[in-house]
């Protein structure tokens, strides 16, 4: 009798700590005054959080941040990649720096192709072929020269402190040069600096990255153009030519990032400020909440067969569109007001059928009208002033082409892959691309990448951004689901498991303990094909403001171990 009064009464207690929404258990985000970054890595969010105490705003802290990451999560944080940076400042004024990779000159359309028209397996994914022009050095530097308070020596000297002085793995990062063993060890560079040459790193140990710490040590001294025309430049055109790869030092002269004007839509109300082409992302995420838009979510029930049943087919809709008409808007047209449109949703909705699935085989790109345009991470940032980063960018593959640039320390991406290698054959994320995304010299790979602001009335109300190559789109779309129509708080919506479908394969990922036997069960009498087994989908992080108080929440997402850190 006393324990029951007890759990009644421990029960009503956390009931009323948790009343102001309804969610599950789950850890309150970080609150702080002044200012936040969330990222995978507790080492460089530290970065972040010490940049902003000491004067730098959000934009200096964030470059500071993706210069960290590049030395202590070596898997995807990068200056041998590229991303974007979606910069909303404390006035409203919202931009893209664009710092994808660029196909060298000598790129061609067919170049993966052998001799009877066939992928050549592995060509775009692994070693010096499959690298695209890095551009994460040059958007960092054109971020804080429009944006930020601070000068490129004081932003870059954390990362190079950390990889001169080294730092300790933590499991995750060690896990993950544990797991990419097989590809760095193909590679003679990466295999000394990240295998030890054949004594891979544990969690404990501690890692000291020479020659990268001298890269750095370059660039801080002589500026980012070093990385392009300078001693390192000559590194990368050295080691390209020695190996067959085809960046040269003109294909580094002459990159530039690019500043875009982000998509915009809105979803219940709430306005969705997002990644333009040559990201398919933001696209995409429109024009599934413009769908979504058409059902009562929240009625049916988070994670309940009718909700999964309903994204699911929105997800399959958009993919197929997304293989058919998206690649990069400076090469060709891509019909991005047509896709985001709100008509378009209506039509796309009038297909789906609330009982049963629309196989792919037989759902293809809608007819939009209105032509004009694993491994990845994204870290996200707010300051005192009210300035906000949200960035994601990536090697692509988990370290990249495995290939470290001899002498610079630095891993090469192999964003080749993002590119369409042969129309209808998959790449190495499974997705089937088409003919808009084809390579050609200095364009730009379809991208995924999707990193997102939601305003409420004008008003800045949450940042985010995943990596996972197609996931990131879905993960996108769900937080921003379980925040809107679930009332769920930040970090609750990072935290619920999430589900993914990519029209092709015809099948439903989920993650472990995300979706129960019954639901599943009940997903395939509708016709869904479900996987047999579940797998980690995303890993996002995010800020949100909280509108009475204006208290900074940060929130970072557990899958792998990342921090929100604040002040
Ligand atoms: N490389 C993954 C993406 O850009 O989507």
């Amino acid at each position: 009798m006393k324990r029951s009064i007890a759990l009644i009464l421990l029960t009503t207690m956390l009931l009323a700590l948790t009343a102001t929404a309804p969610r599950g258990a789950s850890k309150e985000p970080v609150r702080a005054r002044h200012g936040v970054a969330a990222s995978v890595n507790e080492i460089a969010s530290r970065v972040g959080v010490e940049v902003m105490q000491r004067g730098g705003n959000a934009i200096d802290a964030a470059v500071a941040v993706g210069l960290a990451l590049a030395v202590t999560w070596p898997s995807a944080g990068n200056i041998g990649g590229g991303g974007f940076m979606m910069i909303r400042r404390a006035d409203g004024a919202t931009e893209i720096i664009d710092y994808r990779e660029r196909a060298p000159l000598a790129a061609s359309r067919d170049m993966y192709l052998d001799g009877k028209g066939d992928v050549v397996k592995n060509a775009s994914t692994v070693g010096y072929k499959a690298v695209g022009v890095p551009g994460t050095v040059a958007g960092l530097a054109l971020a804080l020269s429009r944006h930020g308070k601070l000068k490129w020596a004081d932003v870059i000297e954390p990362a190079r402190a950390l990889a001169a002085e080294g730092f300790t793995l933590n499991h995750q990062t060690a896990r993950g040069i544990q797991g990419s063993k097989d590809l760095l060890s193909r590679f003679p560079e990466s295999n000394r600096i990240f295998l030890r040459s054949g004594k891979p790193f544990e969690e404990g140990d501690r890692i000291v990255q020479p020659e990268l710490a001298q890269t750095l040590a370059r660039l801080k001294e002589k500026g980012p153009r070093e990385f392009y025309e300078g001693e390192t430049a000559r590194l990368i055109v050295d080691d390209m030519k020695a190996n067959g790869g085809l960046v040269t030092a003109r294909d580094l002269k002459e990159y530039e990032p690019a500043i875009r004007v982000p998509l915009k839509g809105t979803y219940r109300g709430y306005e969705i400020v997002t990644m333009p082409p040559p990201s398919s992302g933001g696209a995409a995420l429109i024009e599934m909440l413009n769908v979504l838009e058409h059902y009562d979510l929240s009625r049916m029930g988070w994670n309940s067969s009718a909700e999964l049943h309903l994204l699911v087919e929105t997800m399959r809709r958009a993919f197929a569109d997304r293989a058919e008409f998206m690649g990069d808007a400076d090469f060709v047209k891509v019909p991005v007001s047509g896709l985001i449109s709100k008509k378009y949703a209506d039509r796309l909705a009038q297909t789906i059928a609330p009982d049963h699935a629309t196989p792919s085989e037989s759902v293809r790109a809608g007819k939009p009208t209105g032509y004009e345009s694993t491994e990845t991470t994204h870290f996200t940032l707010i300051d005192d002033e009210g300035n906000v980063v949200s960035n994601t960018y990536t090697l692509n593959n988990s370290f990249g082409s495995g290939v470290t640039a001899q002498g610079t320390g630095v891993l090469l991406n192999n964003e080749m892959d993002d590119f369409t290698s042969k129309p209808g054959v998959p790449n190495g994320y499974g997705l089937l691309q088409g003919e808009a995304n084809a390579i050609a010299p200095r364009k730009r790979p379809l991208s995924a990448m999707t990193p997102t602001i939601v305003l409420k009335d004008g008003k800045f109300l949450f940042a985010i951004g995943s990596p996972g190559g197609p996931t990131i789109i879905n993960t996108v779309l769900q937080i921003i689901v379980n925040i809107i129509d679930f009332g769920m708080n930040i970090q609750q919506a990072i935290d619920s498991p999430r589900i993914h479908h990519q029209w092709m394969p015809d099948s439903v990922r989920w993650e472990p303990l995300g979706v129960n036997s019954d639901t599943r069960a009940a997903l395939v009498k509708m016709g869904h094909t479900v996987s047999d087994k579940p797998g980690y989908i995303g890993d996002a992080h995010g800020v949100m403001v909280e509108p009475k108080t204006g208290i900074r929440l940060g929130a970072s997402d557990p899958r792998l171990g990342g921090a929100a850190i604040g002040y």
